[in-house]
């Protein structure tokens, strides 16, 4: 076989066999094709697309490049998610205790944040002493004998997405679904779950803007999963407005330890406990749907999810001292933004205020970057909230940088009007 070859049957339009895309993925990952080849392939891709058969091979092909992790001497059906990505999207922190205590086995390898969207893994290593790197061995005995790990990736998981996904971000080909699809679904695979729910995120501070393209992303990562012998689901969930009130790691550790109290606001309780009662019903815990959800809000509401969540945070390590008292998580420095006119909060520009909180220092503009753990900023109000003027709109954790930028974002972001508008959060299941 001939990389120019397949190069120039991609851009003639044609679709890729299972071999060719196997060819590629493994001479690429040993650093037997070059970077150039793969560009120009890349773009080709970008121009002339994939069916579902070719995204699918690709999907398996890189999942194959590396660690295959096995969770099967785990007794019981293992549980995983999957966000697309948001702004205060902590839905795994609460999500991961709450299943783990109502006796599923949830088995997760998270990510972390780079631009306006936040990682898990920055958010749990806020909580001094949490070890996110655990070999294989010891991620697998964590899971049978306490329900749930949530680390870093975990061996060498998908080791060609890994290759691709630098490339596609400098060739300007990270947008496209086949090769988003293919990219997610690839860790996924390879982190051996047996049931996947991917919250597929749409709207202005998420990858995908409209429902027609999330919907469209969301089927293909469904059926990749699927033929692949995966219990799949994916509900498509509003990113209109950040969840939740709070952004920025120490932060979303704050709220999700209050939302583990039975304290959460309505949106992120929603989301989590309409991911879970899927995840339960897929694992056999419990079948119907309603009664599931009923069960989860007991288990939040009871304290059962927040001792769950203590002890994953001993177990891995991290100071339980601050899950007690998580105001030692928040910087002590604190700003202000007012409301400058009276009405209704109409919009909230996710992206913009990803960006606000990056700029004091949440978030990474590049992988080098330090972050800070106790900035951010806490929202009081979400769309639909009545605000006068001279109200405080947005209290801000900040620390040495970006403040009179990031006040200038919120005040952009937030669009005050005369109309009360309500907000669908989930907007559609796909099974
Ligand atoms: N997240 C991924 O893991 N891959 C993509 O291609 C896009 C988002």
């Amino acid at each position: 076989m001939h990389t120019v070859d397949i190069i120039m049957k991609k851009r003639e339009g044609h679709a890729l066999s299972q071999e060719e895309i196997k060819y590629l993925i493994e001479n690429y990952t040993l650093g037997k094709i070059p970077d150039y080849q793969i560009s120009a392939l890349l773009m080709a891709i970008y121009f002339k697309g994939m069916n579902d058969e070719e995204a699918k091979d690709l999907a398996n092909a890189m999942a194959h490049s590396g660690d295959m992790i096995d969770l099967s001497s785990i007794e019981g059906i293992k549980v995983d998610k999957h966000s697309t990505g948001g702004v205060g999207d902590k839905v795994t922190l609460i999500l991961g205790p709450l299943l783990a205590s109502v006796g599923a086995k949830f088995a997760k390898m998270s990510g972390r944040g780079l631009g306006h969207t936040g990682g898990t893994i920055d958010k749990l290593e806020s909580i001094p002493g949490y070890n996110v790197e655990l070999k294989v061995e010891d991620f697998m005995k964590q899971v049978k004998d306490i329900g749930i790990a949530i680390v870093g990736q975990t061996g060498d998981v998908a080791p060609a997405d890994k290759k691709l996904y630098a490339l596609r971000d400098v060739t300007a080909t990270v947008d496209i679904i086949p090769l988003i699809a293919s990219s997610i679904m690839s860790k996924k695979l390879a982190s051996g779950a047996d049931a996947i729910v991917l919250d597929v995120k749409v709207g202005h501070g998420a990858f995908m803007k409209t429902l027609e393209e999330a919907e469209k992303l969301a089927k293909l990562m469904v059926e990749i999963g699927r033929l692949s012998g995966r219990k799949m689901t994916a509900i498509l969930t509003g990113m209109d407005e950040p969840l939740g009130h709070k952004i920025g790691n120490g932060l979303e550790i704050y709220e999700a330890i209050e939302t583990l109290h039975g304290k959460g606001p309505k949106d992120l309780v929603d989301v989590t406990v309409e991911i879970g009662a899927h995840l339960l019903g897929d694992a056999n815990i419990e079948k119907d749907f309603n009664q599931a959800k009923i069960l989860l809000h007991q288990a939040l509401n009871d304290g059962r999810a927040y001792h769950k969540f203590i002890e994953l945070v001993k177990v891995q390590g991290g100071d339980t001292n601050v899950i007690k008292q998580p105001e030692l998580l928040l910087s002590k420095k604190l700003e202000y933004v007012y409301a400058k006119e009276s009405g209704y909060i109409e919009d909230i520009n996710a992206l913009e205020m990803g960006k606000a909180a990056m700029r004091l220092g949440a978030g990474r503009e590049t992988k080098e970057d330090q972050i800070y753990m106790e900035v951010g900023i806490d929202l009081h109000h979400k769309i639909g909230s009545k605000v006068e003027k001279g109200d405080v709109l947005a209290t801000l954790y900040v620390r040495d940088k970006g403040i009179e930028e990031a006040k200038n974002l919120i005040l952009n972001a937030l669009t005050i009007g005369q109309h009360q508008k309500e907000v669908v959060l989930i907007k559609k299941t796909i099974k």
